[in-house]
């Protein structure tokens, strides 16, 4: 069947200052104006909160959605410093990324806290994109399998998953941000353990709708030949969504069809 791909660009703690994202975002723009961009593939941008309206009005003029990196289970009262599902929806945003690895890795973020996001995104009708992955440690011990099971197991218990309201992002944690990639055929393999992992959870007709992304280290290098695999459906990128050149060319080449 055919999905319809995303490119999720996840700014991280980046750029420093509203100029300096509006002036990225207008290259990109300017960049992806240039070219035929097909009608089969989906473009988001995760965004630090500050950011989040002021780069929405940016692109109300294109087919662009918007996306936080982040969000808390509850959705008001006192909670210093945390920015609700609700208020996401409220403000128009589109998707919103879960536990990302560095979330997971520096800020303690369990599959149940996951889980508990992963619920309130959905009840305000946002798209969550899940992120799984093992880290370096985990995958010389030969248990990547058992952890990306053990991560949808958690992060998915008592979710309602229909085939297009959850997104899945398999990024090995050793491959994010460190240049290495991750072969395009192994990324392959373990998106397909993710599908078949959602036919067991759910169905087949819901495995087979799942969009699942593959990110770490992706460049416009890389994307052509991941992009070609049967079971990767587009990317979460980090780093290369920063140098606008470099992402509007990864757009480019993501473009191949399978
Ligand atoms: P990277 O980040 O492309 O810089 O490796 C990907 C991610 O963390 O989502």
């Amino acid at each position: 069947m055919s999905r319809k791909k995303l490119i999720a660009a996840n700014w991280k703690l980046n750029p420093s200052s509203k100029e300096e994202a509006v002036d990225l975002i207008s290259s990109i723009k300017i960049g992806l104006n240039k070219i035929d961009l097909s009608s089969e593939i989906n473009l988001t941008f995760c965004l630090p909160f500050i950011y989040l309206e002021l780069i929405k009005n940016s692109l109300k003029d294109t087919q662009f959605k918007i996306g936080a990196q982040n969000c808390y289970f509850e959705e008001k009262g006192a909670f210093t410093g945390e920015i609700s599902a609700l208020m996401l929806k409220n403000s128009g945003i589109d998707y919103v990324i879960l536990g990302h690895n560095e979330r997971r890795s520096l800020f303690n973020e369990s599959n149940e806290i996951i889980n508990k996001k992963l619920s309130v995104v959905l009840k305000n009708n946002l798209l969550p994109i899940l992120c799984v992955g093992e880290t370096l440690k985990e995958k010389e011990a030969g248990i990547t399998e058992e952890i990306i099971l053990s991560q949808l197991n958690e992060s998915l218990a008592y979710i309602n998953c229909t085939g297009e309201n959850i997104i899945i992002a398999y990024e090995p944690v050793w491959a994010i941000g460190t240049g290495k990639t991750c072969s395009a055929e192994d990324a392959n393999t373990i998106c397909k353990l993710i599908r078949n992992k959602l036919a067991d959870l759910y169905n087949s007709s819901v495995a087979e709708k799942t969009l699942i992304l593959y990110g770490g280290s992706v460049k416009s290098s890389t994307i052509k030949e991941q992009m070609e695999k049967t079971d990767i459906d587009g990317a979460l990128v980090g780093g290369a969504s920063l140098i606008a050149d470099e992402f509007v060319q990864l757009v480019i080449n993501s473009q191949n069809k399978k």
